[in-house]
């Protein structure tokens, strides 16, 4: 029989693997024996630099404490191309390395992802493996992803997103890849290594948290192991995200988020993601912008969006973002999950459009200061009929894009991408 012909009567559901964690205060202290227990001789430290704290420095001094030899590559990019990947396979191969250890966001575990998937195939391009468990070797170096922000969940997830620069340098195209095979060895989230993180990008990692929550909740695939995850993660970034960008010291704040976005991960690990992803890609694809600011921006609209096929979910988000929707309808309670998200954004500080993204407002915007000349070129958003049609086209290609809620058509997504670039919020408030 056919894999199509059972999914019919039998819609088989797959659970993704987790790594091993490390949580909590104190957990970095144990990178150097973990390392060596798992056999770590010549370990590739892949990171963006993390400059202004001194994060990297502490955690490699560390590893060559416990009698690790450590080559360092540095230059991971915010949303990672694909030539960091192949520049660390490189550096990699010529150290004779055995290991990796990433420190940083999404980005630097995500570019470790690629470059151990490459490894396993000889140093195959990266961009070879776009698509599902596209690895054909399983076996591939050890990794330990730890984590300085509290957004991408990649340090647990089986999911990696890189930047295409190569076929089309005019068109650049970001995917996300999910391989069973990238899941890293041991998987470290200590709040104390957060504390560092600026008030900007910990608002807007915090909006990654709660995509990566909210979409699992309402997406098609209905993944039931997956709904209590995204519900206790939208409740702790509800409680947890003002305080964490507002006061970065409080212990609370940062370990609440630090919890959010491992739970989050582990949601929409088996559970799917949505539409605020792929509009995420496709934004960072052509401007370089943040993921987790775009999904901010993006956000409030999709839930708007997906509303008529999931106000149940939505109105059960409302609860958890700590409406009190006692004597409210469904609809009244869903309506207000929209409304309690746009509060959210706003008290943290995200701007609230595409097009009012600047150059230089935000620490991790890179607008015109891309690598390639079609970033040098995009030093402004325009959000002009170009923009929106490029971005919806971009959307509809995503990964992303089948598990979302509401059915997706060029017709329909484009209208949503419109309003993210040019719409107020207000509109979408009842
Ligand atoms: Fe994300």
């Amino acid at each position: 029989m056919q894999v199509d012909e059972l999914l019919k009567p039998f819609p088989i559901k797959e659970f993704h693997p987790f790594p091993r964690a490390l949580l909590g205060p104190g957990a970095h202290e144990m990178i150097g024996p973990e390392a060596l227990k798992l056999g770590f001789r010549r370990t590739l430290v892949m990171t963006s630099g993390l400059r202004g704290s001194d994060i990297v420095h502490k955690i490699t001094e560390s590893l060559k404490y416990h009698g690790l030899e450590v080559v360092v590559y540095d230059k991971v990019e915010s949303n990672p191309k694909d030539y960091n990947v192949m520049d660390a396979v490189k550096l990699y191969q010529e150290h004779k390395c055995d290991s990796f250890v990433s420190i940083g966001g999404g980005s630097s575990h995500d570019a470790c992802k690629g470059a151990r998937i490459s490894l396993a195939h000889d140093g195959r391009n990266i961009n070879d493996f776009e698509g599902f468990n596209k690895s054909e070797n399983q076996k591939n170096p050890p990794h330990i992803a730890v984590s300085t922000t509290a957004g991408t969940g990649s340090e647990t997830s089986w999911a990696y997103v890189i930047t295409d620069t190569t076929t089309d340098p005019d068109n650049p195209h970001k995917y996300v890849a999910f391989d069973d095979a990238s899941v890293a060895t041991l998987a470290v989230d200590d709040p104390v290594l957060y504390y560092d993180c600026p008030v900007d990008y910990t608002a807007q990692c915090g909006f990654d948290v709660l995509a990566h929550a909210s979409e699992p909740y309402v997406a098609r695939l209905n993944f039931e192991p997956s709904m209590g995850n995204a519900l206790y993660a939208t409740k702790l970034v509800a409680e947890h995200l003002r305080t964490a960008a507002w006061n970065p010291q409080d212990l609370s704040g940062r370990q609440g988020m630090m919890y959010a976005q491992y739970i989050a991960a582990q949601a929409f690990n088996s559970g799917g993601l949505g539409i605020i992803h792929s509009i995420s890609h496709a934004v960072s694809a052509f401007y370089d912008t943040h993921h987790g600011l775009n999904n901010a921006i993006a956000l409030p609209r999709v839930w708007a969006f997906n509303l008529p096929v999931a106000y149940r979910r939505y109105a059960d988000l409302a609860e958890m973002m700590g409406v009190d929707t006692s004597g409210m309808t469904v609809v009244q309670a869903a309506d207000a999950a929209v409304a309690a998200a746009i509060r959210l954004l706003r008290d943290v500080g995200i701007p609230e459009r595409f097009t009012d993204i600047r150059q230089d407002t935000y620490s991790k915007n890179r607008l015109g200061q891309g690598p390639t000349k079609f970033y040098q070129r995009a030093s402004v958003i325009k959000g002009d009929d170009g923009d929106i049609d490029r971005v919806t086209h971009h959307v509809l290609g995503d990964a992303c894009t089948p598990g979302n809620a509401k059915e997706c058509t060029f017709e329909t997504v484009r209208p949503v991408v419109d309003h993210c670039f040019n719409g107020d919020l207000d509109d979408l408030i009842s």
